[in-house]
């Protein structure tokens, strides 16, 4: 069975555009796949983060893994630091990296050009620890969101450059972004990407949004004049958006299924159907997060996940180490 790896960060509530991106391939994959699902919290102290807030976080972020549909018992659910591994195998991963790579990297480039402040250096060599964490497991996939794509490739090339110096250690992973939701952008301003960190929340739908709110955030996205629902990235951004978020959540339903649908109906009409398939998705999830949190499910699936993560994780590191000459007693 081929093997499939990926994270999210816990910084902040999980939104519609993690889940279509990233989350609802995790459980789409579980099926077919050996899936690995952590949640990235040394990545998410790239950032300043309030104590409490993260802890809070966190505990929702493995609560909405499984309460969108991953299954303890087919995927490995685990925490980042369960795994030491991740920490000493992203060191030796930074010191295979060029500088010159990581000024490449577009999301370090933009926080700098917006002109913010005390950038920490976490931040600046996060994508090799992204690549740290997914050598580690020897994954043939990584499914991704569009923005982590760089990372990815990133990734690759380091696999490449660790077997080319020290003979055959990893494998040079996949990204997958699929062609529909790979970059679901904010309602309020469509030319942005849906964000945690939106300055703006009617941008962003949380997962765990009172979906009073949410129809609100759907009913008052930013569209055009146009008058058609037709998908046009181009020219009409906000509703080929909708129409992304439609498709997605309805079966990855054709755009020009979605076209005729609503030929000669007005945007009213249509964002009502949009919110409608938003709604019954946010619902399901939050009936199942609620039940959730009065188990001790999330207990059970970090400690199952640690134990079967660190496993593979510690015979990788010990491999690297042994190879690169870092090791000279065998343990
Ligand atoms: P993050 O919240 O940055 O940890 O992202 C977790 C996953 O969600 C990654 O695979 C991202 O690429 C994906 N993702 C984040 N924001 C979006 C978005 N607006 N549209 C689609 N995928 C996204
Ligand atoms: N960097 C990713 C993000 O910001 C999260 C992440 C960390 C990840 N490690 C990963 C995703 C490994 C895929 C594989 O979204």
């Amino acid at each position: 069975m081929k093997r499939m790896l990926s994270g999210i960060k816990p910084t902040g509530q999980l939104h519609l555009g993690n889940y279509i991106g990233a989350l609802r391939h995790f459980v789409e994959n579980q099926e077919d796949y050996e899936m690995f699902a952590f949640i990235a919290n040394l990545h998410c102290i790239t950032v300043m983060q309030d104590p409490e807030e993260l802890r809070n976080n966190l505990r929702d972020c493995v609560a909405l893994y499984l309460a969108c549909g991953l299954d303890p018992k087919k995927a490995t659910i685990f925490l980042q630091t369960d795994v030491k591994a991740h920490a000493q195998l992203g060191f030796i991963a930074c010191c295979h990296t060029y500088l010159g790579e990581l000024n490449r990297m577009t999301q370090f480039k933009d926080k700098q050009a917006k002109g913010e402040t005390n950038l920490s250096g976490g931040l600046y060599t996060y994508p090799s620890l992204m690549a740290a964490d997914i050598l580690l497991y020897d994954a043939d996939y990584v499914p991704v969101g569009e923005d982590q794509k760089q990372h990815v490739e990133l990734t690759r090339d380091l696999a490449e450059r660790f077997n080319h110096r020290y003979g055959e250690l990893f494998k040079v992973p996949e990204p997958l972004v699929s062609k529909v939701g790979a970059r679901i952008m904010s309602l309020s301003d469509p030319s942005k990407k849906m964000s945690k960190s939106d300055d703006n929340d009617k941008g962003c739908i949380y997962l765990l949004d009172d979906l009073k709110v949410a129809r609100k955030k759907v009913m008052s996205a930013v569209t055009d004049s146009l008058a058609q629902v037709k998908y046009d990235p181009q020219n009409q951004p906000g509703i080929s958006n909708l129409m992304q978020i439609y498709s997605s959540l309805d079966n990855n339903r054709s755009f020009e299924e979605i076209e005729k649908e609503f030929e000669g109906k007005g945007y009213g009409d249509f964002k009502r159907a949009v919110a409608d398939k938003v709604c019954a998705t946010l619902e399901e999830i939050q009936n199942r997060y609620h039940t959730i949190l009065e188990s001790n499910l999330i207990e059970e699936t970090l400690k199952d996940g640690a134990h079967k993560a660190n496993a593979i994780a510690d015979a990788k590191l010990k491999q690297v180490q042994q190879a690169i000459g870092m090791e000279i007693i065998q343990k």
